[in-house]
């Protein structure tokens, strides 16, 4: 009688632990199926935007196609290669150097820390491989 009981009880709780599991489950697919879409339109809104971003802070000193801008080295009296995003030195340099010099500036590069989105730094990172010579 007892053990019957406990039998009962033992296959009462795990159907409840298993049903409440696939509830589990089924909340996070219906999470993840609305996400999907917002992501996908949130990256769709957002491509291009790098594009823009750099013509916008960048370009007068590093050149619409990173070539680097001849009178504003000659202004800050610095080389010209200094300047050239689009330069081997550059592009050899890891991703996390060259966001660092972005964010915390270097020499006459001013610091974007706090100007731009984390999201934006790593953006214009990837747009500054898309120089590559
Ligand atoms: C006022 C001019 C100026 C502006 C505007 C500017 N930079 Fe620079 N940037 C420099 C200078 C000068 C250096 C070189 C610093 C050094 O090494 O002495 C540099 C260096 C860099 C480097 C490092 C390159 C390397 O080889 O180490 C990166 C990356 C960079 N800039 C990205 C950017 C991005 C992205 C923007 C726009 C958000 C930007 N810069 C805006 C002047 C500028």
């Amino acid at each position: 009688m007892f053990i019957s009981f406990c039998n009962k009880f033992f296959w009462y709780s795990t159907r409840k632990i298993v049903t409440l599991f696939f509830m589990k489950i089924k909340k996070i697919i219906v999470g993840l199926a609305l996400l999907f879409p917002v992501s996908v339109f949130a990256a769709g809104a957002s491509a291009g935007d790098e594009a823009g971003l750099y013509k916008a802070k960048c370009a007068s000193c590093h050149g619409g196609a990173g070539e680097g801008s001849a009178k504003i080295a000659k202004m800050l009296k610095l080389d010209e290669a200094k300047l050239a995003l689009a330069s081997a030195k550059t592009q050899k340099a890891s991703d996390g150097a060259l966001l660092k010099v972005l964010l915390e500036g270097k020499e006459k590069m001013p610091s974007y820390k706090g100007k731009i989105s984390d999201e934006e730094a790593k953006k214009l990172i990837q747009y500054i491989r898309t120089l590559k010579k």
